[in-house]
């Protein structure tokens, strides 16, 4: 054991007996960021705001919740949102941050394709993020189920149903699921206990891996140059800070991203106070009915463009049981990206606008794309009516469908074979 003086103060006395200091430099004074990214590059602390306010406000709510087929849908509705004091705004600021944390996890996503931060060196980060992404998702289905009203019944009826579609053991594992041979109280409870224990520390262990496998390969800047990380921090630290391409973490950049807090901040309250009614679907405020199928079962919006792909192999093909099909679809959507840094064979790194022309088409294809089936995913099974014909909205939904799978599938590895060939750069 190191030899421990008589501390001056309590922070000496700290150090000596937990290094602080040097655990102060490695998180924060030392830890160096480019200079050249723009506020997107504020998303990941936003992320990271947007779920502790979940955390503290699914405590609150967690107090008065009550997991029970016959209480939950009253103890939200009622004592939540009637009885106790301010229960009404820790739900709507609950509901809120959750539709918003998709929205900025989709941007979060979109930048990181946009300038090439999934790239060689950087898979961990890409894969880590794909993994709450994931996890984001049954967290987001996990929390629709428990206030028990119409939508929460259905969407998880829909949704277990699914599994059945596997061969051999579907059927088997559907029950196992619910842990009833329909959705029920067991159901209930179990998704409650996901929501709220496995799946929250699962998704806190993966943020801080998240946040480990940025260290090694540095975060990415609008630019994607390279340059020695080490070098340009003794420029800083030598006092040569103009001319260094980094600045530290604490407190040079997380005063800008102080800055961006307070704007999502803003935003996140007006909408907490005057626009929630987004973020809670008013068919869920009609208890459960198991006699009752809603005329039109959808998801939210963060769900859509997955649920559209689901739907979209509801055509019966070559005799396969479509919603085999469905489910093979929709598991190949959320899971496909996960391979994005080696669908992508071109090892350049820079914003799509100087990567080949192809690659930038190819990106702004994606965006509409998926904006497509999310608008799609929120029409009625039976179509809308269009042009004298009321099933057409399925035929554009399938070409939405189509594209997705072929943007990602095929067009990407080939753009970007074809980028590496004329420009140069490896795989
Ligand atoms: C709650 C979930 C998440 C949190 C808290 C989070 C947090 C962060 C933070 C703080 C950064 C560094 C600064 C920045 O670029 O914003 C970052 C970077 C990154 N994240 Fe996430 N993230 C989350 C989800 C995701 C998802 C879903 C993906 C994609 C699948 C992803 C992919 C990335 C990538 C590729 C980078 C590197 C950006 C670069 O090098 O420029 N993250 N994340």
């Amino acid at each position: 054991m190191t030899e421990i003086r008589k501390a001056e103060n309590i922070s000496e006395w700290l150090d000596q007996r937990l290094a602080i200091q040097k655990l102060k430099k490695v998180l924060l004074t030392e830890y160096w960021i480019p200079k050249n990214i723009n506020f997107l590059w504020g998303m990941g602390i936003i992320l990271t705001v947007a779920f502790l306010i979940l955390l503290i406000s699914g405590l609150f709510l967690l107090m008065y919740y009550k997991p029970d087929t016959h209480l939950a849908f009253d103890s939200v509705n009622y004592t939540i949102m009637q009885e106790v004091h301010y229960g009404w705004l820790w739900r709507n600021m609950h509901a809120v941050a959750a539709s918003l944390i998709f929205l900025i996890i989709y941007i979060h996503m979109f930048t990181a394709i946009y300038y090439g931060s999934y790239k060689k060196g950087r898979e961990m980060i890409w894969i880590s993020g794909m993994l709450l992404f994931i996890l984001f998702s049954a967290e987001g289905f996990s929390g629709y189920m428990l206030p028990w009203g119409q939508m929460s019944y259905w969407a998880a009826q829909v949704i277990t149903n699914i599994f059945g579609a596997i061969p051999f053991i579907g059927p088997d594992l559907v029950v196992w699921i619910r842990g009833n041979f329909f959705v029920s109280d067991p159901t209930l409870t179990r998704f409650f206990m996901l929501h709220v224990v496995l799946l929250p520390i699962t998704i806190l262990a993966v943020i801080i891996i998240h946040f480990y496998s940025l260290r090694v390969p540095h975060i990415n800047n609008q630019d994607g140059e390279q340059f020695d990380f080490e070098e340009e921090a003794e420029k800083y630290k030598a006092g040569k800070k103009k001319e260094s391409k980094v600045i530290p973490f604490w407190p040079i950049f997380l005063s800008k991203d102080f800055f961006v807090i307070g704007i999502f901040l803003i935003f996140y309250f007006y909408l907490v106070g005057f626009h929630y009614k987004f973020a809670l679907d008013p068919i869920n405020f009609i208890p459960a009915n198991y006699m009752k199928t809603p005329h039109h079962i959808y998801p939210e919006w963060y769900f859509l463009w997955s649920y559209e792909i689901l739907r979209g192999f509801f055509f019966p093909i070559a005799g396969i049981k479509p919603f085999a099909l469905g489910l093979i679809g929709i598991v190949a959507a959320n899971t496909i990206l996960f391979f994005l840094p080696w669908l992508d064979r071109s090892s350049i790194v820079a914003p799509a606008h100087k990567r080949s022309f192809g690659f930038n088409i190819w990106f702004w294809l994606l965006l509409l794309d998926m904006i497509g089936l999310t608008i799609f995913g929120k029409i009625p099974p039976n179509g809308v009516y269009f042009m004298g014909k009321t099933d057409i909205t399925h035929w554009f939904g399938f070409v939405f469908v189509a594209g997705f799978f072929i943007l990602i599938f095929i067009a990407l590895p080939i753009i970007t074979i074809r980028e590496r060939k004329k420009i140069g750069g490896s795989r």
